[in-house]
This record gives structure tokens, C-alpha cells and sequence, in this order.
């Protein structure tokens, strides 16, 4: 039986010892919270493997009145906490979750084309369907820090640039290594800064 099976269905025996007998949940609560902080890096690419939110954001349509503060339960990397927030524009929302990401996910207000960080900061920058400033990106990002700019659809996404483009901006820059990836219709390229002199 293969790690997934077996992981499968713990979490469906769990689910159906504690539905039945919540104080078990002290018991079981250690295991699951090792089986969710293992998957957390892999969440979000589970998650859009299917349509994964559909049946939350079906209900979400029949709520009303529009709800001033909302909770999200084990909200994982918070992806139906956000489907509340985007649908219901004055509703303070809060995702909750046993698995402690806080430590390590921060969310900032932050304009991209002028970044409040300083110099060298990161050493990893993602863009994900979102609109490269180059100048920042080079600021921000630490020597031999990597860089990946990626877009779900492809050349058919509303926000793209084409690879050609990215490479001679990023090149002037003094970015190399790059990389491309198709995923189909995914496309991604991954750079390199180039390091100290
Ligand atoms: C199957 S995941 C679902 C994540 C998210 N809601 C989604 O659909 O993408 C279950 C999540 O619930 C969290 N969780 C499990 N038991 C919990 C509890 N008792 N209190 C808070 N979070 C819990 C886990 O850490 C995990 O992130």
C-alpha cells in the first residue's frame, strides 16, 4: 500500500473516531499534525490538481446576509480563507490552523514596482501571474539568489511576458542560468544573480 493510501486513510479513520468520540482527538492530534506539516510545502500543488474549492465556493454563493467576520478552519495554506475574502469585500476573515506556518508565511501589503525591503533581502523572489519590475527584483534579490517568473497559462495568461523578454532584461541585469519549464499550459523561467564580484 503506498504512503499516500495509508496517509488517505488515517485521516479517514481519524475523522470518523473523532466525529464519533472528539476526546480521542487528544490522541490523534500529534500524528495528524505530523501528517499536515509533511504535506504542507506540497498543499497548494494538490489543491490545484483538481478543482479543489469548488463545492466551498458553490455554498459560499447561497450566504447571506454578507458575514462581517468569518473563520476558516484548517485552512492549510489558507486558499478558502482567501475565496471568503475576495467574496465577501468588508468581512474581516481569519484562517486557522494546527499546523504552525506562521513562523515561516508572512503576508505584507507591498507595491512590487517600489518594495520596502532592503538590499539583498531574499535569496529566492517567485512571481506568480504577476507583472515583473525588473530594477526591484535585481535590488531585492541576493547575489546568486534565484529567481522564478511564472504563469499558469502560459502564453494565454492575461498577465504574461514572453521568455524572450524576461531573459533580456534579466540578462542586462546580469542574471544567467536560466531555465524554462512548460507544464501545458504552464510556462516558467528560472534565473540566477549573478553572484558577488
Ligand atoms: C485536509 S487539510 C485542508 C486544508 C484546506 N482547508 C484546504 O481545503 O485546502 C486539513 C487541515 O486542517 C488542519 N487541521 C486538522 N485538524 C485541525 C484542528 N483540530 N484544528 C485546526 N486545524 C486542524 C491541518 O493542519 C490541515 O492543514
Amino acid at each position: 500500500m503506498s504512503d499516500t493510501t495509508l496517509t488517505q486513510r488515517f485521516c479517514r479513520l481519524t475523522t470518523d473516531l473523532v466525529v464519533r468520540q472528539p476526546r480521542l482527538w487528544s490522541l490523534l492530534r500529534r500524528p495528524m499534525r505530523v501528517i499536515f506539516d509533511r504535506l504542507a510545502p506540497q498543499w497548494d500543488e494538490l489543491r490545484s490538481s483538481t478543482d479543489a474549492y469548488a463545492p466551498y465556493e458553490a455554498a459560499l454563493e447561497r450566504v447571506g446576509p454578507p458575514p462581517k467576520r468569518a473563520l476558516d478552519l484548517g485552512t492549510g495554506t489558507g486558499g478558502a480563507a482567501f475565496l471568503v475574502a475576495r467574496r465577501f469585500r468588508e468581512a474581516e476573515v481569519v484562517g486557522a490552523d494546527l499546523a504552525d506556518l506562521r513562523h515561516r508565511v508572512r503576508f505584507e501589503i507591498a507595491d512590487a514596482s517600489k518594495l520596502p525591503y532592503a538590499d539583498a533581502s531574499f535569496d529566492l523572489v517567485g512571481l506568480s501571474n504577476m507583472i515583473p519590475f525588473f530594477d526591484e527584483l535585481d535590488r531585492v534579490l541576493a547575489p546568486g539568489g534565484s529567481l522564478i517568473v511564472a504563469f499558469s497559462g502560459g502564453a494565454g495568461t492575461p498577465i504574461y511576458v514572453s521568455p524572450e523578454r524576461l531573459r533580456a532584461e534579466l540578462g542586462r541585469r546580469g542574471f544567467s542560468d536560466f531555465a524554462d519549464f512548460s507544464t501545458d499550459p504552464g510556462t516558467a523561467l528560472l534565473a540566477r544573480k549573478r553572484a558577488q564580484a
